[in-house]
This record gives C-alpha cells, structure tokens and sequence, in this order.
C-alpha cells in the first residue's frame, strides 16, 4: 500500500545552529543517532541520521570561514562522513577506511583483510576514531549547495539508504548580493527513492542487514538499489503550497541508482542558475534538469505566471506509474515578489583555455579482476578499489583533462577536484552541465571528458562511481595530490 500522492507538506530539514562561533570558526555538533520517524502516513520508520533526521540538519556556512562539525557516532556501526562538493584536506574528507566506531567495536570482516568480493584490503588500511570526530571544512570556495553523506567501507549504500545524508550549504557576499529569491522563497530539496517493507521499515536487499558482517547486497541488485516510493526532504511525494511569485530550488538527487529528467506538468521554464559546485555566469532556461545520482542544479520557478489554484507538478520522465511523479507545487496566492534572475550571475573562469597538464582516461567496467577469483565486480581500469593503489598523481594547482568510459549508467565523482565538462562524446554538453562541477552523469558507451583542477590540498583523495551499490562493490580509485 502506497501513499497517496501530493497530501504530505513538504518538510524543510532544519538549519544547525553553531555551538560556538568564536574565533573565525563555526562549530557544530552532530549526532548520528537511531530514531523512529513518520515517513509513511501512520507508520514507523526506524532512520539512521545525523542528528536522528532525514534529511540531516542543514549546514549553513560562509566562503573563507572555517567550519569545524563534530560527528558522534551512536549508531551501531562505524561511519565515515563526506562533505560531497567540499574542498576539504584529506584527513577531513571522509575516506572510507577512515571510520568513526561505536565504542567497544570490533571488525568482523575487515579484520580478515578484506573488502567486499574478497578483495584483499591491508589491514593497516584502518584509521579509527572511537565514538567521535572533528571533521574541519576551511570552505575556501565559492557559494554552492554541498551535501554531506555516509562514505563507510563497503556499507554507504545501505548506511544512506538509512537516512544519513543532509545539505551543506556554502553562501558567499557575490551571490547574497544577487536579488534572487530568498529565505522562506530558497528550498533545499533532497529527491531520493526508497522502498519499504509492510511494517514501514526501509526495505533494502542487505546480504547481512545488522550491516556488522558481510557487505553486499542480493545479486538481483548488483546494478544498483531503486524503490517504489519518491522521497522529497523525506516525505512522499510531497505538496508545497507556495506563493504566485519565483522561488529558489536546490535539488539534488540523494538516490543510491536512479535518475532523474525533471521537468513541470503542465510545462514550464526551469531556470538553472547554479550546478553542482556553483552559480553558472547566466541563467539557462530549460524545459528539462537531469540528474545522476549526487548532482545537483539550482533552477528559479517563477509561479506568478500561474493562477492561483494551479498545481504543477514536478515530474521524472525517466520513470513511469508511480515513479513518474516527484512533487506538486499549489499556486496559492499573488504576492509580492522583488526577486528577479540576472543575466549575469557569477565571473566562471573556462577551463577551456587553461594549459592542460596531463589527459588520463579512466574505463568504469564491469569486469573479472585478474586475482580476485570472485567473478564479476565493478571496476575503473580493470582494478577494484584499493585503499594503496593509486590511478593518478597530478600536481597541485594543475589542470588535467580526465576521459570517463563505461558500459552502463555511472555517475563519476571526484572529491577535492572541480571540473567542467569538456564533451560529451566530443560534443559540447548540454546546458544543464555547464558551470563548475563534482559529478557528471556517463551514460552506457558514452566517452566523457571533463577538465578538473586540483586545487587546494595535497594528499590521497579518491574518485568513483556514484551509484552507491557501484560504489560498495569497489568502483573508486584513489589519487594522490602532489
Ligand atoms: Cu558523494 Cu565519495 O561521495
Ligand atoms: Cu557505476
């Protein structure tokens, strides 16, 4: 029994108060906690989430200023947090075998060596923080909707499923100073799947469901974990009531493997304003956003030019029945509205004219890695993740052009680094990619070529695919900053 759709109100994940702001930095303080929420109308749904939400609680924090989020783990696994979109030094950056534990927690498979597949793991892979970490976010970067999310070995899949994502957003004096639509009328909207068992538990195809033993999920699953009902800031199929005036939206798909192509019933401009990492220079107005797993885009909705008593209706038309609606929005009211979308939003360096480094090309394959002697798994240049091998060494403050194939749907995602999509298939990309990014969307045999710049800070970072399943049966790599 589905929910009805559109009869939820759309929820808005609460803002984080710091608990100190002295000395030029925000501290926050987050709690990873059990909690039962009403996701289903009438039902319990037992959540994992920073501070026991779904969405967890936004960040609000500013360029150039540090922010420091204390994470405690009371859940019963290990945990490791990543800021997505962050340009954040490696030991803050949530690398998977760089866990917080629940006190007293003992590895029962990774203390055999190896990862997921039998994938063999050094055992001095682990760095370990009991109970709590201070993650550190120097934020020197431009105005942008970041997300943070769960990135534990082998497990981010079933962990996020759970509820342990939230929105990090970076607001900086260029982009305040724009007349956009503001406060009640800027919306953060996490779009994601989820499934459900009778009882309203998540229902998720877990080969060990206490996520403490073997990782993985049932074979049906190997390309990635979708569900049956849309979530939008956690309720299904929500109703936004809103005024006859423009209006903000930070979408961001938090699905493990689906698509999206949004578009508004009855048609309709989505104004993009911003990509995953930033404001683009102008506006583009499109009658359609895709989003792969962990993109973003800001698009303006001007609703004044819709009586009020219209609904308009966000929809995927990448899915059918159900699963073709995300959400409605009911034009409720004229009201007054100075907000306006300039023609130019932001100064975009193109990285097209930037000296190119080095070109690397990077396969994303389903493949039999030579040695593991377990079948199939997912691969970026025939080899599984290794938490010691690395796939590329550019150098500080340099430009590299990095070529994505692949043989299905992976959406690739490097941290540090931003980039700009260069082609696609040696093709200008299409609008909703252009702007400042962390991920992009390649499509079965496509080749995809985007100029990234590492800027920020040496170390070992890595990059992978975006479908979380994909991403726990070892599709990432590491690079090393120079
Ligand atoms: Cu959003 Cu390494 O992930
Ligand atoms: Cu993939």
């Amino acid at each position: 029994r589905l929910p009805e759709p559109f009869r939820t109100p759309l929820p808005v994940p609460r803002v984080a108060r710091p608990v100190s702001s002295t000395g030029g930095v925000d501290r926050y303080e987050i709690v990873q906690r059990v909690a039962d929420r009403e996701i289903l109308p009438g039902m319990r749904t037992q959540v994992w989430g920073y501070d026991g939400q779904f969405p967890g609680p936004t960040i609000v924090g500013r360029s150039g200023r540090e922010a420091r989020v204390t994470v405690d783990n009371e859940l019963p696994v290990p945990t490791s947090t990543h800021l997505h979109g962050g340009v954040t030094p490696p030991d803050s950056d949530g690398y998977p075998t760089d866990i917080v534990t629940p006190k007293g927690w003992r590895h029962q498979h990774a203390d055999a060596g190896t990862g997921h597949g039998g994938i063999h793991m050094p055992t001095d892979a682990w760095r370990t923080s009991v109970r709590a970490k201070e993650y550190v976010y120097p934020l020197d970067q431009h105005a942008a909707t970041l997300w943070y999310h769960d990135h534990r070995m082998d497990f981010s899949a079933p962990q996020v499923w759970r509820g342990l994502a939230g929105f990090f957003l970076v607001r900086d004096d260029t982009e305040q100073a724009l007349p956009l639509p503001e406060r009640e009328r800027d919306i953060p909207l996490m779009i994601c799947d989820r499934a459900f068992e009778e009882d309203g538990s998540f229902r998720y195809p877990s080969l060990d469901p206490s996520l403490k033993g073997e990782p993985g999920v049932e074979e049906p699953y190997m390309e990635g974990v979708m569900g049956d009902v849309t979530l939008v800031n956690g309720a299904p199929w929500p109703e936004l009531e809103v005024d006859a005036a423009r209006y903000r939206f930070r979408m961001l798909n938090a699905s493990n493997a689906r698509r999206y192509r949004l578009r508004l019933e009855p048609g309709g401009p989505l104004i993009q304003i911003a990509s995953d990492v930033g404001l683009l220079a102008r506006p583009e107005e499109l009658g359609t956003v895709t989003l792969a797993p962990a993109e973003r885009a800001e698009v303006v909705i001007d609703f004044s030019r819709w009586r009020p008593g219209t609904a308009v209706t966000l929809v995927n038309t990448l899915a059918g029945g159900g699963m073709g609606n995300v959400m409605r929005f009911r034009v409720t009211r004229k009201a007054r509205d100075a907000s306006r979308v300039p023609d130019r939003l932001a100064d975009v360096e193109s990285l097209s004219r930037a000296r190119v480094a080095a070109t690397r090309q990077f396969d994303f394959r389903l493949t039999a890695p030579s040695g593991s002697g377990s079948g199939h798994a997912w691969t970026i240049n025939g080899h599984p993740f290794s938490t010691n091998r690395y796939l590329a060494t550019p150098r500080l403050g340099t430009v590299e052009r990095w070529r994505f194939t692949s043989d299905f749907h992976h959406p690739v995602h490097l941290h540090l680094a931003h980039f700009q999509v260069e082609a696609r298939n040696g093709r200008p990309p299409a609008a909703h990619e252009h702007g400042w990014k962390d991920t992009v969307d390649v499509r079965p045999y496509e080749t995809v070529d985007v100029l990234a710049r590492f800027a920020g800070y040496r170390g070992r970072y890595m990059f992978h695919c975006h479908n979380l399943e994909h991403e726990d049966m070892a599709m990432m790599a590491n690079f090393r900053v120079t």
